[in-house]
């Protein structure tokens, strides 16, 4: 038992039901199973929305998801997920209540925190911000010359950045295209430099996007941005007021900068960065896609929060989704799970997700401060098909390695693409069916025997197959899919931290490095000793100094 009288995940009798499950079955194969019942390709399938989700081919049975959806309620993950609802503080090592689900909720619900109803704030909040994304759009929001605004540069790292970039692009097809919006989010000053080169600084409107305002990159180059524009314009501090506005929980820090606090649009401590580009931290994205659609962004996240909080364990996709990965991790000895979208606009989707899950669930101690004795988060990676099928898919294929997938397509392109091109999205898709069938039921030795194929490359030629994918499937890439989409990866997420009993809340693992950063600059920067460098470091500082122009 642990403090919170939960008993340990590897002591409970559900988990070892699973180990032995897993022994008695052996090396399950795909073939094996569909033959068995080819039911399973329309059985083991899910509607979310409008989200259709296949989970048909999982090296699992029925008697595996029993016993998956037995150990989630042994660890009582529907227990977490209401306490969450209820606004409990399940952020336990920052005594935070863990509220992103309140971003999307009914003007006329009630999520209490510590007594008071977070709902209004919230929606208020969100009238401001489309009140102000309006004045942008339609110019009547100028900039200190009285120039109307035609650049938004949101300057923001992690949380603040991955999310409103990530959203952009994918919904780019609904973005006021006079606009041109840019993201900066690396210290290195050639990112800003890229975003601003071109720009004109009476038509350039800073976002500063930090939930804490204390983040060294963000705060660095928020400065040179003000520099920027101060030069540009020829102008002194009183033209920031009409270029900067900053998005934050601390209007104290903001004020400080010179943002008038006005001009902040606050969120909550309860919001994660991770999990709040539906927050104001998504007031980029709003200018670019106009308030409307940023609502049925929102309505499209809060359609997945209320399957996740209704639907049965059999039925509850983030539930199912997060036990398939459990499975593979815990079970199976996966290392990774590759996400794999059939869609351009998708680019920097899984860029986005690898935050959403890895700083939640890359932890080793559980909720109590016990070390785990037993795997969490997976490496998270990928990039869009087909761009991944002629680099890295190789492996996935006929590697050595077990690496679970999900492949995400739509049915319809979005966009004004012209007939030529809108014919290209049958062959795109094409690929994400192909690729799901190859990795699942790869080609036998029989198989390339049949084809001619010399004896000595047959070898080389045969796929194992039996590569696990989860199929997701949309008519198209709207702005409310894209928030069911990523409210279903949020809740998966989710139900894994609660299974493996670890605070998916906090982040203290990006502590240290900007400690030693911190430390080390000075170092560089006026050749100031450092105490307690590391050998190692220490001559690597060295080796900086010497060649450093
Ligand atoms: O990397 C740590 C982190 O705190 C993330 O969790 C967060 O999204 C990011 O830094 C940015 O933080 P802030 O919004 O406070 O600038």
């Amino acid at each position: 038992m642990n403090a919170e009288g939960r008993a340990r995940l590897n002591q409970m009798p559900e988990w070892t039901a699973l180990a032995k499950h897993r022994e008695e079955l052996g090396e399950v194969r795909l073939r094996e199973l569909f033959a068995a019942d080819p039911g399973r390709g329309t059985g083991y399938t899910l509607q979310v929305g409008d989200l259709y989700v296949d989970y048909s081919k999982h090296l699992v049975t029925d008697e595996t998801l029993r016993l998956l959806r037995d150990l989630a309620a042994a660890t009582d993950v529907f227990g977490l997920r209401d306490a969450m609802f209820r606004g409990e503080k399940i952020n336990v090592t920052e005594n935070r209540a863990v509220l992103h689900v309140a971003l999307r909720a009914a003007r006329d619900a009630v999520i209490e925190v510590d007594g008071e109803n977070v709902v209004p704030k919230v929606h208020a909040v969100l009238d401001r911000m489309s009140d102000f994304a309006e004045r942008v759009r339609s110019g009547a929001w100028t900039g200190h010359t009285g120039r109307r605004i035609r650049n938004v540069v949101n300057i923001g790292i992690g949380g603040s950045d991955l999310g409103p970039a990530m959203a952009y692009e994918a919904l780019r097809p609904f973005t006021d295209r006079s606009l041109t919006v840019r993201f900066v989010s690396n210290v290195d000053g050639s990112d800003l430099h890229e975003a601003v080169r071109d720009l004109d600084p009476a038509e350039t409107l800073f976002i500063v996007a930090s939930k804490t305002f204390t983040t060294i990159e963000t705060v660095t180059n928020a400065t040179s941005a003000r520099n920027w524009l101060l030069s540009g314009l020829g102008a002194g501090q009183e033209a920031v007021a009409r270029h900067f506005v900053a998005l934050s929980t601390n209007a104290e820090k903001v004020a400080g900068f010179g943002i008038d606090p006005a001009h902040m649009f606050e969120f909550w401590d309860w919001v994660g960065g991770r999990y709040s580009y539906d927050s104001a931290i998504g007031l980029s994205l709003m200018i670019a896609i106009g308030p409307d659609r940023f609502r049925e962004m929102l309505d499209g996240f809060r359609i997945v929060d209320e399957h996740f909080r209704n639907a049965a364990s059999e039925a509850n996709a983030p539930l199912i989704l997060g036990l398939l990965g459990i499975w593979y991790g815990n079970f199976l000895g996966a290392q990774t799970h590759a996400v794999l979208p059939y869609s351009h606009y998708l680019s920097k989707f899984t860029a986005y997700l690898q935050q959403l899950d890895m700083e939640s669930n890359g932890k080793s101690v559980q909720r109590d401060g016990e070390p785990v004795q037993w795997q969490t988060g997976p490496v998270v990676w990928g990039t869009p098909g087909t761009n991944g099928q002629h680099a890295y898919y190789q492996l996935i294929h006929q590697g050595t390695k077990l690496i679970p997938a999900d492949l995400i397509g739509f049915v319809n392109p979005v966009g004004e693409l012209d007939d030529e091109l809108k014919a290209q999205h049958d062959l795109l898709m094409a690929n994400l069916f192909a690729q799901g069938q190859a990795l699942a039921f790869g080609k036998t030795a029989e198989e390339v025997r049949a084809e001619g194929v010399p004896e000595e490359q047959v070898p080389h030629r045969t796929f194992r197959g039996n590569h696990p994918t989860t199929t997701i499937l949309a008519t198209e890439l709207t702005p409310s899919v894209l928030g069911q989409l990523v409210a279903l990866y949020e809740h998966k997420v989710f139900v894994q931290g609660a299974i493996w009993n670890i605070d998916s809340f906090d982040q203290w693992g990006v502590e240290l490095g900007k400690v030693l950063a911190q430390r080390v600059e000075p170092a560089l920067t006026e050749g100031a000793e450092v105490p307690g460098l590391d050998p190692s470091t220490a001559a690597l500082v060295a080796a900086y100094r010497d060649l450093r122009k």
